[in-house]
């Protein structure tokens, strides 16, 4: 137990307690949010009119699981068109990056496309992932720092979308690069996605830059395929949302009760993702009754999709310039890098 560090993202400032691990000499800088901010969430989240709760929620240990079942799935389309996208344009990406970058991911997750730029950065000064799930993160920091000896893991345990603070590492860097892959972009809405922008600009400060995979408006038949797969592991990762705040803040959601719903809205341009009720019920989570009217629903994620020129319209906004967009040859999705133009700063 250490120190309380301040930090500010968008435009909230956070207060929270630092705890630094020691696991197998990992040093874990954990800002998790804890059961308190999680209750609060939620609680807040199922009393308002139209029902919701944060999707960053979904990813506990089981819900880390099911995304990475999400993403060998073919109807989920985004994980091998990014990796394909990153593959094909490697070379021209860590040009651009420059040599000695200080690499931090935001949401690292599994850090599956991570490696592909790790494999060919020249001289990394470090890599920083960032995640909210720990177990993933050690068990990936584990993983990464033996297959890559010579370089500095630093890993922060926190949610990106509030306040940490960045380790230092020990190696100088010409630049830092935030990678924020897999259209984690598309989970905000767009006033805190431009805070968020914004916010990363800050980070990556004047000379550095942000490469993004944005996924990218297409048919609507793809993309409710993609949120609606056949084997229903969307589905199951819906509902695990569920089950976790019954196991880890003592309520009694049943899941029998509630049913997947996902959509594309067209006009708003994102999935929706909701949980239905499917009957009249009252949920009672610490000592509060929630009432469900059957059909009322729970909308638990976002996922928005753009143009390439709404994208550049937001980055722009958030004080960024679009250095280069790579994309598949169906314009499915995009690698984008945007560098900081030197009009915001933390
Ligand atoms: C993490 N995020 C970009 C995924 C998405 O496509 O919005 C989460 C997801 N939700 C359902 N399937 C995948």
């Amino acid at each position: 137990m250490g120190w309380v560090a301040e930090a500010v993202v968008g435009q909230k400032w956070g207060k929270f307690t630092m705890n630094s691990k020691k696991d197998n000499q990992i040093r874990l800088h954990d800002f998790n949010p804890g059961r308190d901010r999680f209750l609060a969430e939620v609680l807040s989240g199922l009393r308002k009119a139209q029902k919701e709760l944060p999707s960053k929620y979904f990813y506990d240990e089981q819900g880390s699981h099911l995304f990475e079942r999400i993403c060998t799935l073919d109807e989920y389309y985004i994980p091998r068109i990014e990796a394909a996208v990153m593959e094909t344009y490697i070379e021209e990406m860590v040009e651009l990056l420059g040599p000695r970058v200080l690499l931090i991911e935001y949401g690292s997750g599994n850090c599956t496309k991570t490696r592909i730029l790790l494999d060919h950065l020249h001289q990394s000064a470090a890599y920083v992932p960032i995640d909210i799930s720990r177990t993933q993160l050690l068990g990936v920091t584990k993983q990464l720092a033996s297959d890559y000896p010579g370089l500095e893991v630093l890993p922060v345990c926190a949610d990106y979308t509030s306040g940490f603070d960045l380790p230092v590492p020990r190696r100088p860097s010409d630049c830092a690069v935030v990678y924020f892959p897999g259209s984690t972009i598309g989970n905000f809405d767009p006033i805190p996605a431009k805070l968020f922008l914004e916010h990363v600009a800050g980070v990556c400060r004047p000379g550095g830059g942000l490469l993004i995979g944005v996924d990218l408006k297409k048919d609507p038949r793809v993309l409710h395929c993609a949120y609606n797969d056949s084997q229903g592991v969307t589905a199951t990762f819906n509902l695990n949302l569920l089950e976790r705040i019954n196991r880890e803040l003592n309520c009694d959601f049943r899941l029998d009760w509630f049913q997947h719903y996902a959509f594309y809205n067209p006009r708003e341009g994102r999935i929706e993702m909701h949980l239905v009720s499917l009957r009249d019920q009252t949920v009672h989570l610490d000592n509060v009754a929630i009432p469900f009217v059957g059909g009322e629903s729970i909308w638990t994620e976002s996922s928005y999709k753009f143009n390439l020129d709404e994208f550049e319209q937001m980055a722009v906004a958030a004080g960024f310039k679009v250095e280069h967009a790579w994309t598949d040859n169906q314009q499915w999705f995009s690698v984008q890098y945007l560098i900081n133009t030197g009009g915001t700063t933390l």
